[in-house]
């Protein structure tokens, strides 16, 4: 199965793709995800994002583009990818038809996970997240049982620096200028799902996870 999570900043792709993916069996490739990695490693992919996603606007399509078609056509993804963060504009999305073509593929599901903007800040100004694990926590809504340290890991929980309120407005701006048009496309298609997202997380998966048994 391919399936892409689309969402504005905070809708809760990120905590939603790691129990679809899980409950699923799919490869979860989370482009912001592999940015901040590839940032931690220092390399010059991670360096030329930067300063893009410091600012909470877009990196540009053609890094994106090759970054994530180099993990979607690893073997590990053959048996089914799902796509959290990309596509994020028109290029992007035709750009993944188009590869996704060549090897006779398609998107099977695309979830747009709604939630509107004054949910999206509050989730996203109480984020916090385990930098070793990667496990999402919120101050509120899912705090974690030692405060400031993970679950899983045990490791300090940081907050991302993009979430702070300036460059969440910016990012939110980012998200109907550029990405909110993927919601016609895709519907165009015949592949999207809208899926409520201001419930509670069981509340949402289960909704998602009916979207995909339904395709
Ligand atoms: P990226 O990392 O993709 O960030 P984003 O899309 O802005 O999304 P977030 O990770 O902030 O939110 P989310 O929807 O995953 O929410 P989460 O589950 O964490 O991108 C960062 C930057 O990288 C971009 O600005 C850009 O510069 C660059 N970039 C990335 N991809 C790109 C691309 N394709 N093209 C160009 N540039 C790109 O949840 C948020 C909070 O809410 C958490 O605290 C969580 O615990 C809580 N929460 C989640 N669900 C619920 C719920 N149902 N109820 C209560 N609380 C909940």
């Amino acid at each position: 199965m391919s399936l892409v999570l689309l969402g504005p900043p905070g809708a809760g792709k990120g905590t939603q793709a790691a129990r679809i993916s899980q409950a699923l069996g799919l490869v979860h490739l989370s482009s912001g995800d592999i940015l901040r990695a590839e940032g931690k490693a220092s390399s010059e992919l991670g360096r030329q994002a930067k300063d893009y996603m410091d600012r909470g606007v877009l990196v540009p399509d053609d890094l994106i583009l090759s970054m994530m078609m180099d993990h979607i056509r690893r073997p590990d993804a053959a048996k089914g990818f799902l796509l959290d963060g990309f596509p994020r504009t028109l290029a992007q999305a035709q750009g993944l038809d188009a590869r996704l073509a060549e090897w006779g593929r398609t998107l099977d599901v695309v979830i747009s996970i709604e939630v509107d903007d004054a949910l999206a800040i509050k989730r996203l100004t109480g984020r916090m997240s385990c930098p070793k694990c990667g496990r999402i926590y919120h101050e509120t809504f899912s705090p974690p049982a030692q405060p400031g340290r993970c679950d899983v890991c045990g490791e300090a929980l940081i907050r991302r620096k993009d979430d702070s309120p300036e460059v969440v407005g910016q990012r939110l701006k980012t998200y109907h200028q550029e990405t909110q048009p993927l919601i016609a496309y895709y519907q165009e298609k015949g592949v999207l799902r809208p899926v409520c997202g201001a419930g509670g997380v069981d509340e949402v998966t289960a909704a998602i996870s009916k979207e995909c048994q339904a395709r």
